[in-house]
């Protein structure tokens, strides 16, 4: 397989289309899948348990047979028309119904592009410029969220990649994660120039850090307070933490969020991702509204047709079926790293979960990055030995699927001691 990967290297940047799949932060080779179906993936002849999921959409497990059927479907029916569907006004229905904050919905391909436009559409709205995001939440590769964390403090923009222009990052305001005296001190000073804050609802892109019970919450107190909208990023919990996604089981104290977008899962596999909320607020898009917004592919009928079948198969017994896979593995990597000495937290929200490598849970990212960061590649890489395929960074949750049964999280935890021995005997 290395010698694909020196292929891939010769004619694709790094040999891969999107950087974590390339293994940097793990070291070897990344496994080239030929094929997927329930918990596995196949590489050659080498079959791996997965707990990446495509990072997030496999809720059902892949290649789910009715939702390939679906696609199939729809592929024979013409595979873009670039006009409307009745399909697509059966998922915005689908989703409408299942997340009561959505009243309105538009339709884009990735969830960098859901993101983006409700980004522009929060300034549009509200005819402010700034926006406020936290360090170590992820949306996406658009410029404007492509901003360095601070730690500490607020920290005006400075972009973490090279590209982007400092006037774009400048209205980008980073603040601490599940800080609320740096949200309730920017608010006293800026209040009236805020647009919006964009928030992962249980960030789950630097590990899994849960919001502090009421955190988001405050975030749409502050925002109603102020003039701002509270966009919700769903992209990577929508759907999969419940059947309304982490909005869904975060009413202690109930809060409506402004603007939700969603990916992954509302396309079980195929790039379709969504942007929803308020109807005042999205009825600004193009046409209707000056917030313009478009997309050749926007409502692909074999993404649509995925989406559906995807929604309609995710019942309560989905939910409880990874729910209980999550629990009873998670529960069981905590055990064989307890045994083998390693300081360790399992982080969790639901059925999402990641490890930390420290025996203080992290609440931000500040904290996640003073793990013992180095103890993940061994773990990684003895687990991925022994057939068991996990995400190739220390900073990304663990997706578990509703064909995990037990005989798969067994046969993953037959594995985890020898992996809690191999990140107990690495050094810094
Ligand atoms: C919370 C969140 N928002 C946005 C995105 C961007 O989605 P996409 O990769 O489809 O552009 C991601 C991707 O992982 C995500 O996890």
């Amino acid at each position: 397989m290395s010698d694909l990967f020196t292929r891939a290297q010769s004619v694709i940047p790094g040999g891969v289309d999107s950087p974590v799949r390339a293994f940097g932060s793990v070291g070897g080779a990344p496994v080239f899948i030929d094929r997927a179906s329930g918990p596995h993936i196949h590489s050659g002849d080498r079959e791996y348990i997965d707990l990446v999921g495509s990072w997030g959409p496999a809720l059902l497990g892949h290649a789910h047979p009715q939702v390939v059927d679906a696609v199939q479907r729809a592929a024979s029916k013409g595979l873009s028309f670039g006009a409307p569907t009745e399909a697509e006004v059966e998922l915005a229905e689908l989703v409408i119904d299942r997340v009561a904050p959505v009243q309105k919905i538009r339709f884009v391909s990735t969830g960098t592009e859901a993101t983006m436009t409700a980004i522009r559409l929060a300034r549009g709205f509200t005819g402010r410029d700034l926006v406020v995001k936290f360090a170590g939440c992820y949306h996406g590769h658009e410029d404007n969220m492509l901003v360095a964390a601070g730690s500490g403090v607020a920290t005006f923009g400075m972009s973490s990649s090279a590209g982007v222009p400092k006037g774009t990052v400048e209205d980008t305001v980073v603040l601490p994660y599940n800080n609320r005296e740096a949200v309730t001190d920017l608010f006293e000073t800026h209040g009236d120039r805020i647009a919006a804050i964009i928030a992962e609802a249980a960030p789950a892109n630097m590990g899994l850090v849960p919001p502090e019970p009421g955190f988001n919450a405050f975030l749409k107190e502050q925002c109603e307070k102020a003039g701002a909208l509270l966009i919700l990023d769903e992209v990577l919990t929508g759907f999969r933490l419940s059947k309304s996604g982490m909005w869904g089981i975060d009413q202690e104290v109930p809060y409506s969020p402004d603007l939700l977008t969603f990916g992954k899962v509302i396309g079980g596999g195929m790039p379709i991702a969504a942007l929803g909320g308020r109807a005042d607020v999205m009825d600004y898009l193009a046409p209707l509204g000056p917030v313009y917004q478009a997309g050749t592919l926007s409502g692909n009928p074999l993404a649509t047709a995925a989406g559906i079948a995807t929604l309609k198969l995710a019942d309560d017994t989905v939910y409880e079926t990874i729910n209980r896979a999550s629990e009873a593995l998670s529960t069981g990597f905590s055990q064989a790293l307890t045994e083998a000495g390693v300081a360790h937290t399992i982080q969790k929200v639901g059925s999402l979960f990641s490890i930390l490598f420290s025996d203080t849970p992290a609440t931000n990212y500040d904290e996640v990055a003073a793990q013992d960061q180095f103890r993940y590649p061994p773990f990684f890489h003895s687990l991925l030995e022994d057939g068991i395929h996990l995400p190739p960074s220390v900073f990304e949750a663990y997706f578990v699927s509703a064909t995990h049964d037990d005989a798969i999280i067994n046969r993953i935890l037959e594995a985890a001691p020898k992996a809690a021995r191999a990140a107990a005997e690495a050094t810094a």
